[in-house]
């Protein structure tokens, strides 16, 4: 396979800090060095500094992303978690997810402002669309298709589906790389990224069981 693949878990607000790092204990070592494969974990803030220091410590190829992030730059913003203080943690930040825009209120505007915030701090803004319609803002090169129907639900999109939507968010956004999400597991994984225009996965549920997400990306890695 040419492409880089992206595996990246969003365990959304799940997991404390003990949890973190027993995942981290079972999945680091087994990570394959692969540099044809990009292997992310986003947790909640709270667990950023330790996991990031554990994934420096262990010397796993892992790359640490956030879920979110300040729309503004460092200042009397209370409660936002600026890209400034972030960048020293993250390498990534998930931007626009639909349950963001659902709960609170997130427009493309903010998560414009959002990425402008991660590109000026050397964080990759992986921005979440629901199709070709949702706007990529300026400068973000890693996308995330994610349809609604499928997100938490058990009921993934079908890959020949998937596949079409990203194409067409490929022809509407230069050199974009898209990714897939919702409800892909280890079953289901690997007829996603062997479609032509599918560069990766983001991960919810399936990603919070260690073994579960070892064995996704050791099935994605036989591909690359
Ligand atoms: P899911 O979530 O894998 O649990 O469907 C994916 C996501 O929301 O990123």
């Amino acid at each position: 396979m040419e492409k880089t693949l992206w595996i990246i878990a969003n365990w959304k607000s799940n997991k404390n800090i003990g949890e973190a790092l027993e995942w981290l204990a079972v999945v680091g070592p087994k990570l394959p060095r692969n540099e044809k494969l990009k292997v992310a974990v986003c947790p909640q803030f709270t667990e950023l500094e330790e996991l990031k220091k554990e994934v420096q410590v262990g010397g796993y190829p892992l790359l640490v992303g956030s879920q979110d992030l300040s729309p503004f730059p460092q200042g009397s913003f209370t409660g936002e978690e600026s890209a400034q203080t972030l960048h020293q943690f993250v390498d990534l930040a998930i931007l626009g997810h639909s349950e963001r825009r659902k709960n609170f209120g997130e427009t493309d505007e903010m998560v414009a402002d959002k990425a402008k915030q991660a590109l000026e701090n050397q964080i990759i803004p992986l921005v979440c669309v629901q199709d070709e319609n949702t706007p990529v803002p300026e400068g973000v090169k890693l996308i995330a298709y994610e349809p609604i129907f499928a997100i938490g639900t058990g009921t993934p999109d079908t890959p020949d589906n998937a596949n079409k939507v990203s194409g067409e968010i490929m022809a509407k956004n230069e050199n974009v790389t898209v990714l897939y999400g919702g409800s892909v597991n280890s079953e289901n994984a690997t007829a996603f990224v062997k479609q032509e225009n599918i560069a990766g996965l983001l991960i919810g549920k399936s990603s919070l069981d260690a073994e579960e997400f070892v064995k996704i990306v050791t099935l994605c890695e036989e591909l690359v």
